[in-house]
């Protein structure tokens, strides 16, 4: 398995652009299920998680076509749906595989997908999808480890799904998405209450739109879906990711750079700059795709909580880790989201930070002097707090099982060499990725 090398100290300098969403580009192609005509996506990301996604829809009998590999630019044509099936291969490498169930059910009426299961970072159930689905009309079994669903035949509309008002109990990002693609082409109105608001749920709505759906209230947590007999073809470009260019912020602030970063939406980013600020971080907005951050005169502790959308997003919050440990203070690090979401903590403890773990709160005491050594990425945004300690720290710090950012960080080492960073990637033997 390849590792990271990373000698630190370097401030980070020059200018870095930011690839497609991850989260976003993953519904968007699922969506492309819902119609036979062809789906044409651009600034879909260059990792793991994508190409995993394309074998899926492959796999299901959807052509899809890249003029490269890996690709930015895809073409999805699905015009018959032979396997309506996720098998567990596939799954066991990437939960997102739940988002084709909405569009399966919606396309089919019948869907078979294996059952994700817990990660790293929690338990993290699809109970809430199911039971959106059921108020649907979906019947349901799960039996050897996958969901068995199909939609009964309702005279004359066979195997339809039928809209419906649903109210999440807690908020539920692939959840919402899986229930907008199903209800895009359900019979009659579907209300979604205690919907999430993440920008990639609103990018979602703007590709169901052109494909003919008809949903009102994006951007609010209750979305309203008037389902459509047919959804067409169409094209669409995904949003920047907002992870990836928080990532840089920190990373710009952590090692007291200067960096311009493009192609980025701040307005994604509201709590986190926010936060960044509080932090003594000067960062300006130069134009609506264009930041710059620079290295704050003295960065100083400030209690950070994630939050769903518009809140502090708990795929920031490893990085935000890693800042706290470079601040003057005591910082209260609060995790809301997920229930196990703090093993960089203990790696960071062995690189020199001051860290220790109550349930969901964090306690980071800083600034502490890290010092590198060799540590293990637990899971995708782990291991990118890792590789922010990994560029303070002193001396040289070895970063295992990095398969885990490559689900979904592009070229992250070329991106950060590029601003000056010393890292590298050391290839390993083995290819083998366990499931996260
Ligand atoms: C999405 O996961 C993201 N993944 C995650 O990004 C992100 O961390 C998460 O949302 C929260 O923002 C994608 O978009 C592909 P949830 P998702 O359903 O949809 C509980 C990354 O690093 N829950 O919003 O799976 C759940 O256990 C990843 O890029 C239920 O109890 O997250 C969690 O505690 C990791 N029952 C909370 O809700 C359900 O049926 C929020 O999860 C569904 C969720």
């Amino acid at each position: 398995m390849d590792k990271f090398l990373i000698r630190g100290g370097k401030a980070l300098r020059g200018t870095v652009a930011i690839s497609g969403a991850k989260n976003s580009a993953l519904p968007v192609m699922a969506a492309a299920l819902l119609t036979a005509e062809k789906v044409t996506l651009h600034n879909i990301p260059k990792v793991r998680d994508l190409t995993t996604m394309s074998k899926l829809l492959a796999f299901m009998d959807a052509k899809v076509s890249v003029t490269e590999f890996p690709a930015s630019d895809y073409v999805i044509e699905a015009p018959t749906l032979n396997h309506a099936e996720a098998p567990y291969d596939l799954v066991k490498t990437m939960r997102a595989s739940i988002l084709t169930l909405g569009p399966l059910l919606a396309r089919k009426g019948v869907a078979r997908v294996s059952l994700p299961g817990g990660c790293a970072i929690g338990a993290r159930p699809v109970d809430l999808h199911l039971s959106a689905l059921e108020k649907m009309g979906v019947e349901i079994i799960t039996s050897h480890g996958y969901i068995e669903a199909r939609v009964p035949n309702h005279g004359v509309h066979p195997g339809r799904l039928k809209g419906a008002r649903i109210a999440f109990d807690r908020i539920t990002v692939t959840g919402t998405e899986n229930i907008l693609m199903a209800a895009a082409l359900a019979e009659g109105e579907t209300i979604l209450e205690n919907a999430a608001r993440e920008p990639e749920i609103t990018d979602l709505i703007v590709l169901l739109r052109k494909m003919g759906a008809q949903i009102e209230g994006d951007g609010t947590s209750t979305l309203r879906i008037h389902g459509v007999a047919e959804l067409h073809g169409t094209e669409h470009s995904v949003i920047p990711d907002r992870i990836e260019a928080g990532t840089f912020l920190m990373a710009g602030a952590i090692t007291g750079g200067d960096l311009t970063i493009t192609h980025c939406a701040p307005e994604h980013l509201g709590s986190v700059i926010a936060k960044l600020r509080e932090a003594g971080v000067p960062i300006e907005i130069v134009d609506k795709s264009t930041m710059r951050v620079r290295g704050a005169k003295k960065l100083v502790a400030s209690n950070m909580k994630t939050e769903e959308y518009p809140g502090f997003a708990t795929d920031m919050q490893a990085q935000y880790m890693a800042l706290a440990t470079q601040a003057e203070g005591t910082s209260l690090i609060t995790e809301t989201i997920f229930e196990n979401r703090f093993l960089h903590a203990s790696e960071m403890t062995r690189m020199g930070a001051h860290i220790s773990i109550d349930g969901h709160n964090a306690v980071v005491r800083g600034p502490a002097e890290l010092s590198g050594t060799t540590v293990q990425a637990s899971d995708l945004r782990a291991s990118a707090g890792l590789v922010l300690a990994g560029l303070v720290a002193n001396g040289e710090t070895v970063i295992d099982r990095v398969y885990h950012i490559d689900r979904g960080y592009e070229q992250i080492v070329e991106k950060l060499r590029g601003v000056g960073a010393e890292i590298e990637r050391v290839h390993g033997t083995s290819t083998v990725a366990p499931a996260s």
